[in-house]
């Protein structure tokens, strides 16, 4: 099925028609696991149907949600201006700046300089992006479904991005190297000298990949003239865009790269949760479960989600649950282990040389729009971020006219404003809630012989641990199990599970209620090859999944490392109340 064809791809002419989307389509799923737009219509009416630059599609919305022509018109104006950057005076730091060209430098992997430079060519002019007004919505269809006329135009703009010269910062090897250059240590934060810029492990992990996908997609556009051209997105998330898509396992095509575990390959089914089970539907049963949890059930406020704040000086804190979990995942699922560092996707630096890397990313950035936009929002309380520093943070890219270009954070908060949305598609994990567990006993005799927590960290983290911890004084409400000082060598493979009160201890198994939550990274640089966080994981669902835990006063936790060997040291644990959550 051609994604151009999707009833939410509205040209100008059409400007006052609102996206609608007949259930009848065969592209839409059954209504109660799908989230209609409707949901979303305040924004929706607008951005799905035109122009937008500057002006915050809400505002120039009338009351009966048409477009007011005026604002479309304003954004007509052209693709460059100025930025107006709002700067708010306060207590912040300050946001963190795009790189110096420069003084880009080096990029290491495993203390080795990388055997080429990951620099992109250096250019004096440097233009404030301004996005251009949206005539007509990109669709980025499920990677699965894929019509044959779409592959081929796919293949035709990869192979024609291969074929660019190489000191084009448009052809493959300078866009991979984008990745390389952000996330191994080539570049200092400006301004700073020895802090590496480092775009994962913070709230800068959705933004700036959201705006390397936008100029990607654009340039892959601009080469086989279709400015309509979208990314597909690895549908990962669900059942039946478990395994690699196929086109890009087929050798004779420029999507295909050889470094990939060949266990992977398909029919290989993702295993987000690194079990190893080999019972295939008990693997597609935990990956639902990790996206429940990572979603929905396990976070309280924004940066569980986003990930930790992170501002001019400062070292990365810790990414988000969804980066933590599918995201790292994903990357070390596909990288090859027959290669030295993982190659491509799994380590930072050469991910981007997989086209794989740009599809899986795109559901990535799908889970962000999903998140913000659809999902239940008594969750948590506040999805928006305001701080200047986060909204103020600046990257830059070069877009589709070899144009370096500086973007911002606040820019690209709207997909719908940048122009493009995602094929409806189930999510099937929605409601996939653990069964509630009910037998009590087994845990409370292990429990009395579980040590304390105190007695045990700082803890080193090489084998499965099982401890007692103490619960608030105030008993179940919102309360949060949070990991302190979790330090990590950066330059291995780290990833732990978290389970409380799991009295069946099979810990290959994650769709039960004792599973709470995930630790992991994809092995990367950073300034100090140690990167500590904290990480918070919801107890509140688990609670009422667990069957007489109120009375408690301790829980029992078991932490499963997925890892060999060492490389991760935990600060300590402890139980608190959630003050944000009790809003
Ligand atoms: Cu920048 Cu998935 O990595």
């Amino acid at each position: 099925m051609a994604f151009s064809h999707l009833p939410c791809a509205t040209t100008l002419s059409a400007v006052h028609s609102p996206c609608s989307r007949p259930s009848s389509h065969p592209l839409f799923a059954k209504p109660s696991h799908f989230l209609t737009h409707a949901k979303r219509s305040p924004r929706l009416q607008v951005s799905c149907a035109a122009a937008q630059n500057q002006n915050d599609s809400v505002d120039s919305t009338d009351p009966q949600g048409k477009v007011d022509r005026r604002n479309m018109l304003l954004g007509l104006g052209g693709l460059y201006g100025a930025t107006n950057l709002v700067s708010i005076p306060g207590v912040f730091a300050n946001p963190i700046q795009p790189p110096e060209l420069d003084k880009c430098g080096t990029a290491t992997v495993n203390d080795k300089p990388v055997e080429y430079s990951c620099c992109p060519p250096a250019t004096q002019r440097i233009i404030d992006y301004r996005l251009p007004p949206v005539f007509q919505m990109k669709i980025r269809p499920s990677a699965h479904r894929v019509s044959p006329e779409y592959i081929f135009k796919y293949n035709l703009a990869i192979d024609r991005m291969k074929r660019l010269p190489k000191d084009d910062p448009r052809s493959f090897m300078q866009q991979a190297n984008i990745h390389c250059a952000y996330c191994n240590g080539a570049y200092d934060q400006a301004g700073q000298s020895n802090v590496d810029l480092q775009v994962h492990n913070s709230w800068l992990f959705f933004p700036f990949h959201r705006w390397y996908l936008y100029f990607y997609e654009r340039i892959l556009g601009k080469l086989i003239g279709d400015p309509t051209f979208a990314l597909p997105f690895w549908n990962w998330d669900n059942p039946k865009g478990m395994t690699i898509p196929p086109m890009f396992v087929d050798p004779n095509s420029a999507l295909y790269d050889e470094k990939r575990d060949p266990a992977s390959l398909p029919p290989a089914v993702v295993d987000l949760g690194f079990t190893k089970n080999t019972d295939t539907l008990q693997v597609v049963a935990n990956n639902l479960t990790i996206m429940y949890n990572e979603m929905i059930r396990g976070n309280a406020n924004v940066y569980d989600f986003m990930g930790q704040p992170l501002r001019e000086g400062g070292e990365p804190k810790g990414g988000g649950s969804s980066e933590r979990g599918s995201h790292t995942a994903v990357h070390v699922w596909v990288g090859d282990p027959r290669q030295p560092n993982g190659e491509d996707l799994g380590n930072f630096y050469s991910a981007g040389r997989d086209s794989l890397f740009y599809c899986h990313h795109a559901n990535v950035d799908r889970m962000w729009t999903l998140w913000q936009y659809f999902l239940p929002s008594n969750k948590v309380p506040d999805k928006k971020i305001t701080d200047p520093d986060f909204l103020n943070a600046a990257f830059l890219f070069y877009d589709e006219n070899a144009q370096l270009v500086r973007v911002t954070v606040k820019d690209c908060l709207d997909n719908l404003r940048m122009g493009y949305d995602f094929e409806r598609i189930d999510l099937p994990w929605l409601d996939y809630r653990p069964p509630r567990q009910t037998a009590k006993a087994k845990i409370t005799r292990t429990s009395s012989t579980a040590p304390k927590a105190s007695t045990l960290f700082p803890l080193n983290l090489d084998q499965v641990v099982r401890f007692q911890v103490d619960k608030t004084k105030k008993g179940k409400a919102n309360e949060l199990l949070v990991l302190e000082n979790i330090t990590v060598d950066t330059s291995k493979l780290i990833k732990f599970d978290v389970f409380v009160n799991d009295e069946d201890d099979n810990a290959t198994e994650l769709d039960k209620a004792a599973y709470l939550g995930t630790y992991a990274q994809v092995p990367h640089r950073s300034t100090k090859k140690t990167e500590t966080s904290t990480i918070r994981l919801k107890l509140t669902d688990l609670y009422d999944d667990l069957a007489d835990i109120e009375d408690d006063e301790t829980i029992v936790v078991t932490l499963v490392p997925r890892h060999q060997g060492p490389g991760v040291t935990i600060g300590g644990i402890k139980i608190i109340e959630d003050s944000d959550t009790a809003k």
